[in-house]
């Protein structure tokens, strides 16, 4: 269980990912178990799958279903952890509703839709952060990391309330970083550009997916280790006075007309 520079850099740790079940969550637990991490991901939906991926490559992990909008069951799958393992080093807030929702200019978003997005990617991170950086604080130390998206940065068009949600996930990573500071505890974003994943394969028309790769400065399409790595990167001890930032990782798609 060695990291790319041969180093077990997490070893001994245990990490909390939401949304760990599939895609780019399940490949964050693969990598943080790669480099010794104990990891649990919290799901709506069962993460066999995930567990078992870990497990065939000699790593520990565990699923917890649980839906992380609801205070109650979040609670209660954060004491499950601490209680089983004794401690809680890395939370990644990862889960969200993103190429599943329909994209439409904003005066035609449904008040409902616009709620759900915000309940799911922004309600999310504060409720399972609050409950997470509990053992943290009482610990001294912690990492979170929480997945944005470049779409805040050039605004995505008919997508207004998924935008509006990753600014949010930006503001919350930045006032976390002050408040949790001085328990020692770093808190960053990443911020993925499209990545080509098991669900986008099927939600994101081919043509599209090309066209985003080709406005790239390096036009190859992002996968879900392109996210991982970061992630482990921010979770690891190389980046150990890096807080408060927002690592978007997205060939330079966001860099602007050349
Ligand atoms: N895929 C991309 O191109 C892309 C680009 C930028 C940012 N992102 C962000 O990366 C993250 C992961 O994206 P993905 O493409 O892997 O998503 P996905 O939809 O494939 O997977 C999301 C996972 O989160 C879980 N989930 C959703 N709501 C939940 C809830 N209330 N409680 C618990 N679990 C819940 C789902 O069951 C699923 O396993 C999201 O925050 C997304 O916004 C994705």
């Amino acid at each position: 269980m060695v990291s790319a520079n041969g180093q077990q850099t997490l070893e001994g740790q245990v990490a909390v990912v939401t949304g760990g079940a599939r895609a780019i969550g399940r490949e964050i637990c693969e990598t943080l178990a790669r480099r010794g991490a104990t990891v649990v991901s919290l799901d709506l939906s069962d993460s066999a799958d995930t567990v078992a991926a870990v497990e065939a490559a000699g790593g520990s992990a565990a699923g917890i279903v649980c839906d992380v909008t609801d205070e109650e069951r979040v609670q209660a799958a954060v004491s499950e952890v601490t209680d089983r393992y004794g401690r809680l080093d890395v939370l990644v807030n990862n889960a969200g509703v993103f190429s599943t929702m329909e994209r439409r200019p904003f005066w035609e978003i449904p008040v409902d839709e616009w709620d759900l997005m915000m309940r799911v990617n922004v309600r999310s991170v504060f409720v399972v952060s609050k409950a997470a950086s509990a053992p943290m604080r009482a610990a001294k130390r912690g990492r979170i990391v929480n997945i944005a998206s470049n779409v805040f940065v050039f605004g995505m068009p008919d997508f207004m309330h998924y935008v509006a949600s990753k600014g949010a996930v930006v503001g919350i990573t930045r006032a976390m970083a002050r408040e949790l500071g001085r328990f020692g505890i770093a808190v960053n974003a990443v911020s993925p550009g499209l990545v080509t994943t098991e669900v986008t394969e099927e939600t994101v028309p081919a043509e599209y997916r090309e066209r985003v790769a080709a406005g790239q400065c390096l036009q190859q399409p992002l996968v879900p280790s392109d996210i991982a790595q970061a992630v482990a990167y921010l979770a690891g001890p190389e980046a150990r006075l890096v807080t408060g930032q927002n690592l978007l990782v997205n060939g330079g798609a966001t860099m602007g007309p050349s």
